[in-house]
């Protein structure tokens, strides 16, 4: 299944084109949850794709199999007075999570089609999103309910910070994680269309 995966950059000059692509996997990866959980709904992850895709700085990674996209990734650096961190239900010394808009990139999704899991293929697209980053850490926000993406992600290196509740409307409980990165300069080869 891994011969011929692909992974292409974007940023947000290709949102126009990506946007239905995303959507699309969004609502095959999602399709149980959008049902029975007003939070996973399809119409509600559209209203925040838009909101992340008009981010300053953010990226995105499309996984191809042969041109048949496959599963993404996307995030944008935290500005200064992000609400990020506003949920949070643990006690954090202030300088943690302090932003500074060039500190840390928050990796809002990263989902893979299922015949796809299992191949290396997500741990492809989140690494060929976070490396080139220049920011020195990455955070996420992973579902309580879900204790084995967590141990996946500790497998790639993240660390658990604590309890966080968004301060949105029916939002669950997560673990915020934490990912130092590694130097870089930020340059990366986009699409160019
Ligand atoms: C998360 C994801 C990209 C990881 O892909 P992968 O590296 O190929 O790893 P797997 O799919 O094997 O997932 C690792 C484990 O987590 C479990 N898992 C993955 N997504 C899950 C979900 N949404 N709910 C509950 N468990 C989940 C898998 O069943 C697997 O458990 P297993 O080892 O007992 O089979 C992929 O599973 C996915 O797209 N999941 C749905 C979307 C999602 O939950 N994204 C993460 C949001 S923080």
């Amino acid at each position: 299944m891994t011969t011929g995966i692909e992974i292409r950059h974007y940023t947000t000059r290709h949102t126009p084109r990506l946007r239905p692509l995303l959507l699309d996997i969004y609502a095959e990866v999602y399709a149980k949850e959008a049902q029975s959980d007003p939070f996973c709904a399809l119409d509600r992850f559209a209203e925040g794709l838009d909101s992340w895709m008009t981010r300053p700085g953010w990226t995105c990674t499309v996984a191809y199999d042969h041109d048949q996209p496959v599963g993404y990734a996307y995030g944008a650096p935290l500005p200064p007075a992000s609400r990020w961190w506003s949920g949070l239900l643990t006690d954090t010394p202030a300088d943690t999570i302090t932003e500074t808009g060039t500190r840390t990139y928050a990796l809002s999704e990263l989902m893979v089609r299922a015949p796809w899991r299992k191949t290396g293929t997500a741990r492809r697209l989140h690494d060929a999103l976070l490396i080139p980053r220049p920011e020195q850490r990455a955070t996420l926000l992973v579902l309580q309910e879900h204790p084995k993406v967590r141990a996946l992600y500790e497998s790639w290196g993240w660390q658990t910070l604590g309890g966080l509740r968004p301060t949105l409307p029916a939002a669950p409980l997560f673990h915020a994680m934490l990912l130092d990165l590694p130097p870089h300069d930020g340059t990366v080869a986009t699409m160019s269309t």
